[in-house]
């Protein structure tokens, strides 16, 4: 089977190094390029992370092309290091990449390499706020042809926030332009809180993890050490959620999941709710399907592809 091309948009980000780590493994899928964009840490560290990532997995030929530093239209908030830690990678030192990024920004790479592939072949993965693909969109709207989807680790459509009582971090981080992708005329899923919160990599899958004992496994245990302490600190929970992995599980193993067409509107207005993704369940014909939601996951046999999949890693 021919791999699947596939560009992944990014904030690493602990668990977003998991996505990549795993994406860059993964037989099925050919990554032909990493855009970065702020999050979890400034885009400078986030873009320095990705390069140093790309190396680990010695694929330097993935090119990487750096992306916004802020939101579209909105001051940008705290970067989330309380989780993330200051460099972006649980203050795990991975030293300087020897790479650097390419030239050409993210947005009008996007385009350019859009526009280049054939119509239907490259799948994106978005695992950070949206910033980049609504610039791009912006720039060049016909890219919403040719990507074959758009999957995005975002939004809750039926729970709680985690970065505010309302909303998810990557939709928080920027709601505008969450709301210019989700409305492109590609076919969008969300990967949100729905479903990754309902897996918890608790102690002893971090034991298993540590005993692995590769270079990227224990790069990645001790990353999701700081990870899962600060779950503790700030949630008072023993174990963390896996986000950016499931969007990478949803595109490799769609069967684990459960999914609903629906019309999602990101919260714009009010200063305590921005951020929110409000799906509305009742299907009215005035505002049809805009997105394909996961509503629900097997968690137990997705844990078990993930760590399957953790158990490849060189
Ligand atoms: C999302 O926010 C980021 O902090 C994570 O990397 C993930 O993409 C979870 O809400
Ligand atoms: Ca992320």
């Amino acid at each position: 089977m021919t791999p699947q091309r596939l560009l992944i948009d990014t904030d690493p980000g602990i668990d977003d190094a998991m996505a990549l780590l795993l994406a860059l493994d993964a037989p099925e899928l050919a990554v032909v390029a990493l855009t970065t964009v702020f999050g979890n840490a400034p885009t400078a560290t986030t873009t320095q992370n990705a390069l140093a990532l790309v190396e680990m997995a010695m694929r330097r030929d993935v090119v990487v092309a750096r992306g916004a530093e802020g939101p579209l239209v909105r001051p940008a908030l705290e970067s989330a290091w309380q989780f993330h830690g200051r460099n972006g990678l649980g203050e795990v030192d991975l030293g300087p990449p020897r790479g650097e990024a390419i030239a050409q920004r993210a947005a009008p790479f996007l385009v350019e390499r859009i526009m280049a592939e054939a119509a239907g072949r490259l799948v994106l993965l978005a695992l950070g706020p949206l910033t980049n693909l609504a610039l791009a969109l912006r720039i060049e709207p016909r890219i919403a042809e040719r990507v074959a989807r758009v999957v995005v680790m975002g939004g809750a459509v039926n729970r709680a926030g985690n970065a505010s009582a309302a909303a998810e971090a990557n939709t928080r981080n920027d709601p505008e332009a969450a709301q210019i992708v989700f409305d492109a005329p590609w076919p969008v899923t969300l990967v949100g809180l729905d479903v990754t919160q309902q897996t918890l990599f608790t102690d002893e899958q971090m034991a298993w993890l540590a005993a692995l004992g590769g270079a990227q496994s224990t790069f990645l245990h001790a990353a999701h050490r700081y990870y899962l302490d600060a779950y503790r600190r700030n949630k008072a929970l023993d174990g963390f959620h896996i986000h950016d992995a499931s969007a990478l599980l949803y595109l490799l193993d769609p069967d684990l999941f459960v999914t609903r067409p629906l019309h999602v509107e990101v919260e714009r207005h009010s200063p305590i709710h921005f951020g929110m993704t409000v799906a509305d369940w009742r299907y009215s014909p005035a505002q049809p399907p805009n997105v394909e939601v996961c509503v629900d996951v097997q968690a137990e046999p997705l844990m078990r592809a993930l760590k399957k999949r953790l158990a490849r890693l060189k």
